[in-house]
């Protein structure tokens, strides 16, 4: 089976692919690189022991992506390619929309045009939005995030509920992650942020290997345990699987015409301090931080009922808290600038 992968350079991506070749799956990848580097696919050969394909190309060039499917003959898309920073989103709502939207709708096109059929969407746990009490469970309606971020997402969720009403063969899955963390064990690939991280695990690495000062956790007074944030971190490899998982369900069904929604999470809220203590107590590395004021958007707590996934997809997320920590400290203490 011959899967395209959008944005496959990226984190989540470029450890999809690991899971992807190891199985025997062909993979193209079709990629800007705008907030990737080729080097992460030379290590992921490297890893695997296997070649890819990869096509350097934006995913809102429609011309581009009819060649790609008529160049190779593509049997399942798995589609990463986005812009992800939510505070950026609302700085440039437009590229935004035109990337995750339009980029999209593309994608769909192209894939109509050629007659590919099965369809894996990186989706959010944004898209429960402010008003869904956790755990998020996938029959809760989708909420409004307020990020153009989290409404990009919400958004193309609902083209494909669309999407599938119109084309009997068409099927898809939108995979709404929690929060990935980690790296693939080898140190080789991990997440490699373009300037300040914006999420937690990339600032904790790059304090301990002092790229940057202090954490700041932002907010100490939320209505936790603790005071500070709880979210459902899972490793980035177990993420991985669940792609594969998607893939073969949607290949395995023999009249299936939809769309269905499966959380990728733990099912474990754990808390900013609870990282942090996680973290040294893995790597023996000590994080400097303070507490300071919360952050605009950000929710108290959420975590996953992961219960479909395990159900349907026979996906769980195996590894541990400690496991992800020593992973994403293997990869910044290898790389301490990432791939550049
Ligand atoms: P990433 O930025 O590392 O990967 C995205 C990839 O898409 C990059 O390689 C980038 O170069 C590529 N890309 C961006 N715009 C493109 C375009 N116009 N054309 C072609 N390629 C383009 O991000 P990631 O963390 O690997 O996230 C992958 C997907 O998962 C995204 O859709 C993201 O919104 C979603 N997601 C991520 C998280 C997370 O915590 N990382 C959580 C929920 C959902
Ligand atoms: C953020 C996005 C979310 C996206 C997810 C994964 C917001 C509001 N939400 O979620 O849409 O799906 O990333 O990409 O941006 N924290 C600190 N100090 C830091 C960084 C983070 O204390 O320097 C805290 C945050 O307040 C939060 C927790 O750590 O409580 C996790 O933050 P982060 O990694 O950014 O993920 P989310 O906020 O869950």
């Amino acid at each position: 089976m011959t899967v395209l992968v959008t944005g496959g350079a990226g984190y989540i991506g470029s450890h999809t692919l690991v899971c992807l070749l190891d199985l025997g799956y062909e993979v193209v990848v079709y990629d800007n690189l705008v907030n990737s580097s080729v080097k992460a696919l030379r290590r992921v050969e490297e890893i695997t022991g296997k070649n890819l394909e990869f096509v350097e190309g934006d995913v809102t060039d429609s011309g581009a992506l009819d060649d790609l499917f008529a160049k190779y003959s593509i049997d399942a898309v798995i589609h990463f390619a986005a812009l992800k920073a939510v505070g950026e989103s609302s700085q440039l709502p437009l590229q935004y929309y035109e990337t995750n939207v339009y980029g999209s709708l593309c994608l769909l096109n192209a894939m109509k045009k050629a007659g590919v059929n099965h369809f894996v969407y990186s989706s959010s746990a944004t898209v429960y939005g402010e008003v869904n009490p956790s755990p998020y469970v996938e029959t809760m309606e989708l909420g409004s995030p307020s990020s153009p971020y989290g409404a990009s997402k919400v958004m193309v969720e609902r083209i494909l509920a669309d999407a599938v009403r119109v084309n009997p063969k068409f099927r898809a899955i939108s995979l709404r992650y929690f929060n990935p963390i980690g790296a693939h064990p080898s140190g080789l690939i991990g997440e490699d942020p373009l300037g300040v991280p914006n999420n937690l695990l990339p600032f904790i690495t790059q304090v301990a290997v002092g790229v940057r000062g202090n954490l700041s956790v932002f907010g100490g007074d939320y209505p936790t345990a603790d005071g500070t944030c709880v979210r459902d971190y899972l490793h980035v490899m177990d993420l991985a699987e669940g792609h594969v998982a998607a893939i073969d369900w949607l290949a395995e069904q023999s009249n299936f015409n939809g769309v269905e929604a499966f959380n990728l999470g733990t099912g474990t809220g754990v808390s900013v301090l609870e990282i942090i203590a996680s973290f040294e107590a893995a790597t023996c590395q000590k994080i400097n931080f303070e507490i300071v004021e919360r952050r605009a958007g950000d929710l108290p707590a959420f975590w996953a009922n992961a219960e479909k996934a395990d159900k349907v997809l026979n996906w769980q997320a195996k590894r541990s808290l400690s496991e992800m920590m020593e992973d994403a400290w293997r990869w910044q203490s290898k790389n301490p600038n990432g791939f550049s």
